[in-house]
Protein backbone atom coordinates (compact mmCIF):
# COMPACT_ATOMS: atom_id res chain seq x y z
CA UNK A 1 0.00 0.00 0.00
CA UNK A 2 1.30 3.09 -1.25
CA UNK A 3 1.54 6.64 1.43
CA UNK A 4 -0.06 9.42 0.40
CA UNK A 5 1.99 11.80 -1.81
CA UNK A 6 2.32 15.05 -0.44
CA UNK A 7 1.64 17.78 -3.47
CA UNK A 8 1.99 21.13 -4.08
CA UNK A 9 -1.47 22.46 -3.80
CA UNK A 10 -4.43 20.78 -2.53
CA UNK A 11 -6.71 21.76 -5.12
CA UNK A 12 -7.14 22.07 -8.66
CA UNK A 13 -4.30 20.17 -9.18
CA UNK A 14 -4.80 17.28 -11.70
CA UNK A 15 -5.44 16.83 -15.14
CA UNK A 16 -8.77 19.47 -14.38
CA UNK A 17 -6.61 21.93 -14.70
CA UNK A 18 -7.66 24.74 -12.19
CA UNK A 19 -7.85 26.95 -15.30
CA UNK A 20 -7.89 30.68 -14.48
CA UNK A 21 -8.27 31.84 -18.16
CA UNK A 22 -4.88 33.58 -17.96
CA UNK A 23 -2.39 32.31 -20.32
CA UNK A 24 -2.63 33.23 -24.27
CA UNK A 25 -1.79 30.37 -25.77
CA UNK A 26 -4.66 27.90 -24.11
CA UNK A 27 -3.67 25.22 -26.41
CA UNK A 28 -1.85 22.17 -26.25
CA UNK A 29 1.42 21.30 -27.00
CA UNK A 30 2.17 18.50 -29.31
CA UNK A 31 5.37 16.44 -30.19
CA UNK A 32 4.04 14.08 -33.27
CA UNK A 33 6.45 11.02 -34.16
CA UNK A 34 9.64 13.01 -33.36
CA UNK A 35 12.49 11.48 -34.75
CA UNK A 36 16.16 13.42 -34.68
CA UNK A 37 19.47 12.33 -35.35
CA UNK A 38 23.00 13.54 -34.75
CA UNK A 39 25.30 11.72 -37.62
CA UNK A 40 24.63 8.29 -36.91
CA UNK A 41 23.23 8.12 -33.39
CA UNK A 42 19.55 8.40 -32.84
CA UNK A 43 18.59 10.79 -30.85
CA UNK A 44 15.03 10.27 -30.78
CA UNK A 45 13.02 7.38 -32.50
CA UNK A 46 9.44 8.20 -32.87
CA UNK A 47 8.56 10.25 -29.78
CA UNK A 48 5.09 11.36 -29.28
CA UNK A 49 3.77 13.35 -26.32
CA UNK A 50 1.65 16.35 -25.36
CA UNK A 51 1.25 18.71 -22.65
CA UNK A 52 -2.24 20.69 -21.90
CA UNK A 53 -3.11 23.45 -20.63
CA UNK A 54 -3.30 23.16 -16.76
CA UNK A 55 -0.79 19.97 -16.72
CA UNK A 56 2.90 19.27 -15.63
CA UNK A 57 4.36 16.37 -17.76
CA UNK A 58 7.40 14.88 -15.81
CA UNK A 59 10.10 13.70 -18.28
CA UNK A 60 12.31 11.03 -17.23
CA UNK A 61 15.17 9.22 -18.44
CA UNK A 62 18.53 7.84 -17.97
CA UNK A 63 21.78 10.18 -19.28
CA UNK A 64 21.54 10.47 -22.78
CA UNK A 65 17.93 9.39 -23.32
CA UNK A 66 16.88 12.23 -25.34
CA UNK A 67 15.39 14.55 -23.14
CA UNK A 68 17.49 17.58 -23.25
CA UNK A 69 16.56 16.90 -27.52
CA UNK A 70 13.11 16.85 -27.31
CA UNK A 71 12.90 19.73 -25.12
CA UNK A 72 14.99 21.86 -27.42
CA UNK A 73 13.28 20.51 -30.95
CA UNK A 74 9.74 21.76 -28.32
CA UNK A 75 11.59 25.09 -28.08
CA UNK A 76 12.20 25.55 -31.32
CA UNK A 77 16.22 25.55 -31.28
CA UNK A 78 16.98 22.69 -32.24
CA UNK A 79 14.66 21.39 -35.99
CA UNK A 80 13.87 17.45 -35.50
CA UNK A 81 14.92 15.29 -38.57
CA UNK A 82 11.08 14.41 -39.17
CA UNK A 83 8.00 14.89 -37.00
CA UNK A 84 6.14 17.96 -36.39
CA UNK A 85 5.36 19.96 -33.57
CA UNK A 86 2.29 21.25 -33.32
CA UNK A 87 0.30 24.30 -30.86
CA UNK A 88 -3.22 23.37 -30.68
CA UNK A 89 -4.00 22.09 -34.23
CA UNK A 90 -1.37 24.63 -35.58
CA UNK A 91 1.77 23.05 -37.32
CA UNK A 92 4.89 24.73 -35.60
CA UNK A 93 6.51 24.30 -38.77
CA UNK A 94 8.81 26.87 -38.58
CA UNK A 95 10.14 26.52 -35.23
CA UNK A 96 12.19 29.17 -34.04
CA UNK A 97 13.21 30.51 -30.74
CA UNK A 98 11.15 33.61 -31.42
CA UNK A 99 8.40 31.77 -32.92
CA UNK A 100 8.28 29.80 -29.83
CA UNK A 101 7.90 32.97 -28.01
CA UNK A 102 5.92 34.13 -29.55
CA UNK A 103 3.44 31.30 -29.35
CA UNK A 104 4.02 31.40 -25.62
CA UNK A 105 6.67 28.72 -25.20
CA UNK A 106 9.42 29.67 -22.58
CA UNK A 107 12.16 27.43 -21.38
CA UNK A 108 14.71 26.62 -19.06
CA UNK A 109 17.56 25.15 -20.96
CA UNK A 110 19.88 22.44 -18.84
CA UNK A 111 22.78 24.84 -19.80
CA UNK A 112 21.29 28.04 -18.28
CA UNK A 113 21.51 29.61 -22.05
CA UNK A 114 22.54 32.69 -20.16
CA UNK A 115 24.95 35.87 -21.15
CA UNK A 116 27.24 35.55 -18.91
CA UNK A 117 29.01 38.93 -19.59
CA UNK A 118 25.76 40.57 -18.96
CA UNK A 119 23.91 41.61 -15.66
CA UNK A 120 21.36 39.49 -14.29
CA UNK A 121 18.68 41.86 -15.28
CA UNK A 122 20.18 42.55 -19.09
CA UNK A 123 19.45 38.39 -19.15
CA UNK A 124 16.12 38.60 -17.57
CA UNK A 125 14.89 41.02 -20.43
CA UNK A 126 17.33 39.35 -23.03
CA UNK A 127 15.77 40.54 -26.51
CA UNK A 128 12.84 42.23 -24.97
CA UNK A 129 14.61 44.70 -23.89
CA UNK A 130 11.84 47.64 -22.15
CA UNK A 131 12.72 50.98 -23.42
CA UNK A 132 11.53 54.77 -20.96
CA UNK A 133 8.40 56.23 -22.22
CA UNK A 134 8.45 59.72 -23.76
CA UNK A 135 10.90 61.35 -26.80
CA UNK A 136 13.65 59.11 -25.52
CA UNK A 137 12.10 55.93 -26.36
CA UNK A 138 12.80 57.13 -29.80
CA UNK A 139 16.58 56.96 -29.40
CA UNK A 140 16.48 53.63 -27.94
CA UNK A 141 17.12 54.41 -24.29
CA UNK A 142 16.50 51.65 -22.04
CA UNK A 143 14.79 52.02 -19.15
CA UNK A 144 17.16 50.20 -16.66
CA UNK A 145 15.34 51.41 -13.93
CA UNK A 146 12.39 49.44 -14.61
CA UNK A 147 14.22 46.25 -16.08
CA UNK A 148 16.14 45.92 -12.81
CA UNK A 149 12.86 46.27 -10.65
CA UNK A 150 11.24 43.48 -12.46
CA UNK A 151 14.25 41.06 -12.33
CA UNK A 152 14.37 41.85 -8.84
CA UNK A 153 10.63 40.73 -8.49
CA UNK A 154 10.99 37.73 -10.02
CA UNK A 155 14.43 36.65 -8.28
CA UNK A 156 12.60 37.88 -4.99
CA UNK A 157 9.76 35.03 -5.49
CA UNK A 158 12.63 32.33 -5.83
CA UNK A 159 14.05 33.37 -2.49
CA UNK A 160 16.96 33.55 -3.75
CA UNK A 161 19.70 35.64 -2.50
CA UNK A 162 21.77 37.72 -4.97
CA UNK A 163 24.39 39.97 -4.83
CA UNK A 164 22.56 42.65 -7.48
CA UNK A 165 20.58 42.18 -10.23
CA UNK A 166 23.44 44.69 -11.90
CA UNK A 167 26.08 42.10 -11.61
CA UNK A 168 27.26 40.20 -14.40
CA UNK A 169 26.64 36.66 -14.28
CA UNK A 170 29.53 35.33 -14.85
CA UNK A 171 30.03 36.43 -11.39
CA UNK A 172 26.78 34.10 -9.74
CA UNK A 173 27.53 30.46 -8.19
CA UNK A 174 25.66 28.05 -9.98
CA UNK A 175 22.74 27.49 -8.21
CA UNK A 176 22.36 31.81 -8.68
CA UNK A 177 22.68 31.56 -12.18
CA UNK A 178 19.76 28.55 -12.60
CA UNK A 179 17.55 30.92 -10.50
CA UNK A 180 17.91 33.76 -12.70
CA UNK A 181 17.35 31.32 -16.14
CA UNK A 182 13.90 30.04 -13.91
CA UNK A 183 13.15 33.27 -13.40
CA UNK A 184 13.47 34.71 -16.74
CA UNK A 185 10.88 31.76 -18.05
CA UNK A 186 8.79 32.41 -15.44
CA UNK A 187 8.65 36.08 -15.52
CA UNK A 188 7.66 35.44 -19.84
CA UNK A 189 5.83 32.38 -19.18
CA UNK A 190 2.34 33.14 -21.63
CA UNK A 191 1.15 28.98 -21.00
CA UNK A 192 3.87 26.85 -22.01
CA UNK A 193 6.93 26.54 -20.38
CA UNK A 194 9.34 23.76 -20.88
CA UNK A 195 11.90 23.13 -17.54
CA UNK A 196 15.39 21.43 -18.20
CA UNK A 197 16.72 20.02 -15.05
CA UNK A 198 15.70 23.59 -13.46
CA UNK A 199 16.40 22.71 -9.80
CA UNK A 200 19.58 20.68 -10.32
CA UNK A 201 22.00 23.45 -8.94
CA UNK A 202 19.28 24.71 -6.18
CA UNK A 203 19.45 24.11 -2.75
CA UNK A 204 16.30 22.27 -0.97
CA UNK A 205 14.40 25.47 -0.62
CA UNK A 206 14.97 27.25 -3.52
CA UNK A 207 14.17 24.00 -5.11
CA UNK A 208 10.82 23.99 -2.54
CA UNK A 209 10.39 27.29 -4.11
CA UNK A 210 10.15 26.21 -8.12
CA UNK A 211 8.06 23.61 -7.53
CA UNK A 212 5.60 26.09 -5.83
CA UNK A 213 6.15 28.13 -8.76
CA UNK A 214 5.33 25.06 -11.43
CA UNK A 215 2.27 24.88 -9.40
CA UNK A 216 1.31 28.41 -9.47
CA UNK A 217 1.57 27.80 -13.13
CA UNK A 218 -0.57 25.22 -13.81
CA UNK A 219 -3.36 26.94 -11.65
CA UNK A 220 -3.00 29.72 -14.19
CA UNK A 221 -3.81 27.08 -16.58
CA UNK A 222 0.00 26.74 -17.85
CA UNK A 223 1.54 23.60 -19.40
CA UNK A 224 4.48 22.71 -18.11
CA UNK A 225 7.03 19.99 -18.80
CA UNK A 226 9.45 19.18 -16.38
CA UNK A 227 12.82 17.07 -16.82
CA UNK A 228 14.23 15.86 -13.64
CA UNK A 229 16.54 12.95 -12.45
CA UNK A 230 14.74 13.03 -8.86
CA UNK A 231 12.42 11.39 -8.82
CA UNK A 232 10.36 12.32 -6.04
CA UNK A 233 9.80 15.40 -6.46
CA UNK A 234 8.69 14.51 -10.09
CA UNK A 235 5.77 12.44 -8.55
CA UNK A 236 5.35 15.31 -6.12
CA UNK A 237 4.65 18.30 -9.26
CA UNK A 238 4.15 16.47 -11.84
CA UNK A 239 0.51 14.57 -13.59
CA UNK A 240 1.88 12.71 -15.39
CA UNK A 241 5.47 10.90 -16.37
CA UNK A 242 6.54 9.86 -19.41
CA UNK A 243 9.93 7.90 -19.80
CA UNK A 244 12.09 8.43 -22.39
CA UNK A 245 14.53 5.39 -22.95
CA UNK A 246 17.13 5.29 -25.65
CA UNK A 247 15.25 8.09 -27.81
CA UNK A 248 11.75 6.10 -27.24
CA UNK A 249 8.97 6.67 -25.03
CA UNK A 250 9.35 3.30 -22.64
CA UNK A 251 6.19 4.64 -20.85
CA UNK A 252 3.82 6.18 -19.29
CA UNK A 253 2.71 6.68 -16.00
CA UNK A 254 0.79 8.12 -13.34
CA UNK A 255 2.63 9.40 -10.03
CA UNK A 256 -0.27 8.28 -7.68
CA UNK A 257 -0.48 4.87 -9.06
CA UNK A 258 4.40 4.38 -8.94
CA UNK A 259 6.91 4.77 -6.98
CA UNK A 260 10.20 5.95 -7.16
CA UNK A 261 11.41 2.54 -7.26
CA UNK A 262 9.48 1.76 -10.66
CA UNK A 263 10.32 4.56 -12.06
CA UNK A 264 13.64 3.87 -11.70
CA UNK A 265 13.25 0.25 -13.39
CA UNK A 266 11.28 1.97 -15.82
CA UNK A 267 14.49 4.12 -16.25
CA UNK A 268 16.72 1.60 -16.92
CA UNK A 269 14.66 -0.88 -18.86
CA UNK A 270 13.61 -4.88 -18.83
CA UNK A 271 16.95 -5.90 -20.16
CA UNK A 272 18.98 -4.04 -17.02
CA UNK A 273 16.56 -5.89 -14.42
CA UNK A 274 15.17 -8.88 -13.04
CA UNK A 275 11.83 -6.96 -11.74
CA UNK A 276 9.72 -6.75 -14.94
CA UNK A 277 9.88 -2.78 -14.69
CA UNK A 278 6.66 -2.70 -17.41
CA UNK A 279 4.64 -4.61 -14.94
CA UNK A 280 4.23 -1.46 -12.81
CA UNK A 281 2.97 0.69 -16.20
CA UNK A 282 -0.55 2.62 -16.16
CA UNK A 283 -2.33 3.93 -18.61
CA UNK A 284 -0.60 4.59 -21.78
CA UNK A 285 2.08 1.85 -21.42
CA UNK A 286 5.10 1.10 -23.14
CA UNK A 287 5.44 2.04 -26.86
CA UNK A 288 4.75 -1.28 -28.75
CA UNK A 289 7.93 -0.01 -31.23
N1 LIG B 1 24.60 18.30 -30.51
C1 LIG B 1 24.76 16.99 -30.47
N2 LIG B 1 25.58 16.36 -31.31
C2 LIG B 1 25.72 15.02 -31.28
N3 LIG B 1 25.06 14.20 -30.44
C3 LIG B 1 24.22 14.78 -29.57
C4 LIG B 1 24.01 16.20 -29.53
N4 LIG B 1 23.11 16.47 -28.57
C5 LIG B 1 22.76 15.30 -28.03
N5 LIG B 1 23.43 14.28 -28.62
C6 LIG B 1 23.28 12.86 -28.32
O1 LIG B 1 21.90 12.57 -28.28
C7 LIG B 1 21.60 11.69 -27.22
C8 LIG B 1 20.58 12.30 -26.32
O2 LIG B 1 21.15 13.41 -25.64
P1 LIG B 1 20.32 14.34 -24.66
O3 LIG B 1 21.21 15.47 -24.29
O4 LIG B 1 19.03 14.65 -25.27
O5 LIG B 1 20.10 13.36 -23.41
P2 LIG B 1 19.44 13.66 -22.01
O6 LIG B 1 18.34 12.66 -21.82
O7 LIG B 1 19.07 15.08 -21.90
O8 LIG B 1 20.62 13.31 -21.00
P3 LIG B 1 21.04 14.00 -19.59
O9 LIG B 1 20.12 13.43 -18.54
O10 LIG B 1 22.45 13.55 -19.40
O11 LIG B 1 20.91 15.48 -19.71
C9 LIG B 1 22.93 11.36 -26.53
O12 LIG B 1 23.43 10.16 -27.07
C10 LIG B 1 23.82 12.53 -26.94
O13 LIG B 1 25.15 12.13 -26.99
MG1 LIG C 1 19.67 16.62 -20.70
Amino acid sequence: MRTPRPGYSTEGRRRSGGKAGVTETDQALEAVNITKHFGSVAALDGVNLVVHPGEVVGLIGDNGAGKSTLLSILAGTLAPTSGEVRVGTEVHAHATPLNSRRLGIETVYQDLSLALHLDVADNVFLGREQCVSGWRRHLGWLDRKAMQRRSSEAIATLHMALPSVTVPCAQLSGGQRQAVAVARAVIWSKGITLLDEPTAALGVGEQERVFHIIDGLRQKGGAVIIVSHNLDQIRRVADRIVVLRHGRVAAEVSPETSTVQELALLIVGPGESNDGPENALGPGGPDSR
